[in-house]
């Protein structure tokens, strides 16, 4: 019986062609998808088989471990539905949503920005909301906060009829829609700018919490040894034509996991001046001292204004 004969690796060419070795298997498949006409579509996918097939060189992936990354992304997308989503939980828990937020916010990245990851918790048709107005729908513990916070151009000017959302786990750490002891849509209200660029609003002061650890990322999480914490902090999502649409969180300054924030989302400019009063009565009248003040200035670039798909229902 004749011996196989060796194929020649100019066969894997960009005109089709079988693998010979493993260098000649990535350029194999960028060959096959150079067709593809998105040309955007074709520079995504090439470069990302790049990255993957080059990955899996370095770290020279054995076939156990590929069962147990591809049983991974199944499960994280089992473990997504209307009310919670893994995929976007992983894509905080390795920095990638934020990285992907860096590189679109404060000219590609050039510049510090106010923009901060979506998360996952976001929910359309928050309750229109008076300024000055409460976002407490349900008996909710912890100290009161008085917010007063300004929306500005970036020439310093202030933004009028911005839509404001803001969104925040209660002080037993978790998002209205985690915790059926919550009203439906407590803690999250919708705002309006006025004439003076101004929203305020009442809350308590949030509290950390930790993420989601019941699907494939607290597994990872705890393979890790990481703490699934994220630092205390307010969301907000701020809207105007003309305007790129700012997402953005608040942290609290004296968290303990501020430095430590589980899915990489603080930045030195998000942290704010909470400030605890002890010394003189709150606004209003019907809650004890010691309250919360924060007041914290944004600042929404001229752009393209464009609402995200919200992660949940
Ligand atoms: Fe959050």
């Amino acid at each position: 019986m004749a011996a196989a004969r060796p194929i020649p690796a100019a066969q894997a060419d960009a005109s089709g062609g079988v693998i010979t070795d493993l260098g000649s298997v990535t350029p194999l498949v960028v060959a096959a998808m150079e067709r593809t006409p998105d040309p955007r579509l074709r520079e995504i996918m090439a470069a990302f088989v790049r990255h993957m097939h080059a990955f899996a060189r370095e770290v020279r992936l054995t076939e156990r471990e590929f069962e147990t990354g591809v049983d991974f992304l199944n499960r994280i997308g089992q473990a997504t539905n209307d009310t919670h989503n893994e995929g976007i939980l992983f894509s905080d828990s390795i920095g990638f949503s934020t990285l992907v937020c860096l590189l679109n916010n404060g000219r590609g990245g050039a510049t510090e920005t106010a923009a901060a990851l979506l998360g996952p918790f976001w929910r359309m048709n928050s309750p229109r909301t008076e300024n000055g107005g409460s976002i407490v729908r349900s008996e909710t513990p912890g100290p009161a906060l008085f917010a007063q916070c300004r929306i500005l151009d970036p020439k310093g000017r202030p933004l009028e009829g911005v839509t404001v959302d803001v969104w925040q786990a209660s002080p037993v750490g978790l998002y209205e829609n985690q915790d059926d002891t919550q009203a439906d849509m407590n803690l999250r209200g919708q705002f309006t700018t006025d004439p003076d660029g101004r929203f305020s609003f009442r809350s308590v002061k949030p509290a950390g919490y930790p993420v989601p650890t019941h699907g494939p990322v607290g597994e990872l999480l705890r393979a890790q040894g990481r703490h699934p914490y994220r630092p205390a902090h307010l969301h907000v999502l701020a809207f105007k034509p003309g305007y790129r649409t700012l997402i953005t969180q608040i942290f609290v300054d004296d968290d303990e996991h501020l430095r430590t924030d589980v899915v990489f989302g603080v930045t030195e400019h998000l942290i704010g001046d909470f400030r605890r009063v002890d010394d003189r009565d709150p606004p209003q009248a019907d809650t004890g001292r010691p309250w919360y003040a924060l007041n914290y200035t944004f600042v929404m670039e001229p752009g393209e204004s464009v609402l995200p798909r919200p992660p949940i229902k």
